[in-house]
């Protein structure tokens, strides 16, 4: 069947088939594997997602022990890469570090017949932290951080701690563990898209998280996250926010963290993420960041009938929990491994070569000039 209405950047066009999430199908809701996202969001960590998203059932405790420990495991990085980290100057993008630590850990840990795809993405999904924490602390203070961090078993406890080299409370792990299950999967988005194109060339399974990660990257994606945290920085009261906004929407300039190419009646991610900033920003006592955060939504709402996204009220709960805004799309990275493994995986059990066509706009056939008729 044709398909209809403006299809530019792909928009409604239905690419392959996917059992692992739908993305607004069904109302406004987003489900992993047929689990509403609300529910995951507040009955399962990161790593159960993780888990249902590679191995397609949700794990008994024992099974989820035993996955908790595997990753704990793989946390430790070679030290070649360390040096590789040691070596990129402190002023990278920290994206960019994670999509190098990625591409250097596949030429040091290649797949292959002893390395199967489960392996590497497990691999991946437990070394980022630690890839991008060492490499944060090496050149802020010259510290070769210990990155396995045995009492601290989740990903969320992990980062936390890595971070800021203490403890971090519960309140704290169980909003960062909560942000990390929101962003493990949707569907075909840029950059899993990307990762599934370059798996169908038969191409290896880093180079295809290596893509994904330069994908992710842009502020029409996962860099829109730090693109609204330094959008709230500008204002320091709401009525500011609101005169400010109105003049970037005159200029016709996108507010980041607002629309979405599927969600256009409201991302259901948002409002989850809204209420863990929220309790986050109550328990700092913040009186200015969040209501600004809510008045800019109002305005938005009611000028452009336009609705937050998932990384709207991610700037506001990750500001929260201390981290900075830099880390934000790393943290993206870190989690989204989970759903482009997924991918990969899925891609490669019934591959076909995506290789789409272009409808040509270029100049009709004509005489070729030699160099000197020119
Ligand atoms: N700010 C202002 N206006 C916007 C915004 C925004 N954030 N988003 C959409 N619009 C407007 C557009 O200007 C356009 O208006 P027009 O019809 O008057 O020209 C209309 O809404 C439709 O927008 P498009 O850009 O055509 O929608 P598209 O589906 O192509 O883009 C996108 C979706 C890229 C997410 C867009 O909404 C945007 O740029 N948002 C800001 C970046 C952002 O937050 N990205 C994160 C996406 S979610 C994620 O990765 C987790």
């Amino acid at each position: 069947m044709p398909q209809q209405g403006n299809t530019s950047g792909l928009a409604g066009i239905t690419a392959g088939e996917t059992a692992l999430s739908t993305v607004g199908k069904e109302g406004l809701d987003l489900t992993y594997r047929g689990y509403s996202i609300r529910d995951l969001a507040e009955g399962a960590s990161f790593e159960e997602v993780v888990y249902l998203l590679l191995y397609g059932i949700l794990p008994s405790r024992t099974e989820l022990d035993r996955y908790k420990n595997l990753l704990l495991s793989l946390r430790d990085l070679p030290a070649a890469l360390k040096t590789v980290l040691e070596q990129l100057p402190p002023t990278a993008n920290p994206v960019d570090v994670l999509r190098t630590g990625c591409s250097a850990l596949g030429t040091m840990e290649p797949e292959g017949e002893d390395r199967d795809a489960h392996a590497i993405a497990n691999r991946l999904i437990a070394s980022f932290p630690s890839m991008l924490l060492y490499w944060f602390h090496f050149h802020r203070s010259g510290k070769r951080i210990e990155t396995r961090a045995e009492a601290h078993p989740t990903v969320a406890d992990q980062f936390l701690f890595l971070l800021r080299g203490e403890a971090p409370s519960s309140l704290h792990v169980r909003a960062l563990d909560a942000a990390l299950v929101l962003h493990a999967e949707h569907e075909f988005n840029a950059s899993t898209f990307t990762c599934r194109v370059i798996v169908s060339t038969l191409s290896d399974f880093y180079s295809a998280i290596t893509g994904g990660i330069g994908a992710l990257r842009g502020p029409l994606h996962g860099g829109a996250d730090e693109g609204a945290m330094r959008l709230l920085e500008r204002f320091s009261t709401p009525e500011e926010a609101e005169a400010g906004i109105r003049g970037m929407l005159e200029k016709k300039e996108k507010i980041m963290g607002f629309g979405h190419r599927v969600y256009k009646k409201g991302d259901p991610r948002a409002p989850i993420i809204k209420s863990l900033a929220k309790q986050l920003a109550a328990e700092a006592g913040d009186r200015t960041l969040f209501p600004i955060a809510e008045r800019i939504e109002e305005m938005l709402l009611s000028e452009k009938g336009l609705y937050p996204n998932l990384d709207f009220y991610s700037a506001v709960a990750y500001h929260f929990l201390g981290i900075p805004t830099f880390l934000f799309t790393p943290l993206f990275v870190i989690s989204r491994a989970s759903g482009w493994a997924a991918h990969i995986l899925e891609q490669r059990a019934n591959n076909r070569l995506i290789r789409p066509i272009a409808t040509y706009i270029g100049p009709a056939p004509r005489p070729f000039p030699k160099l000197d008729e020119r």
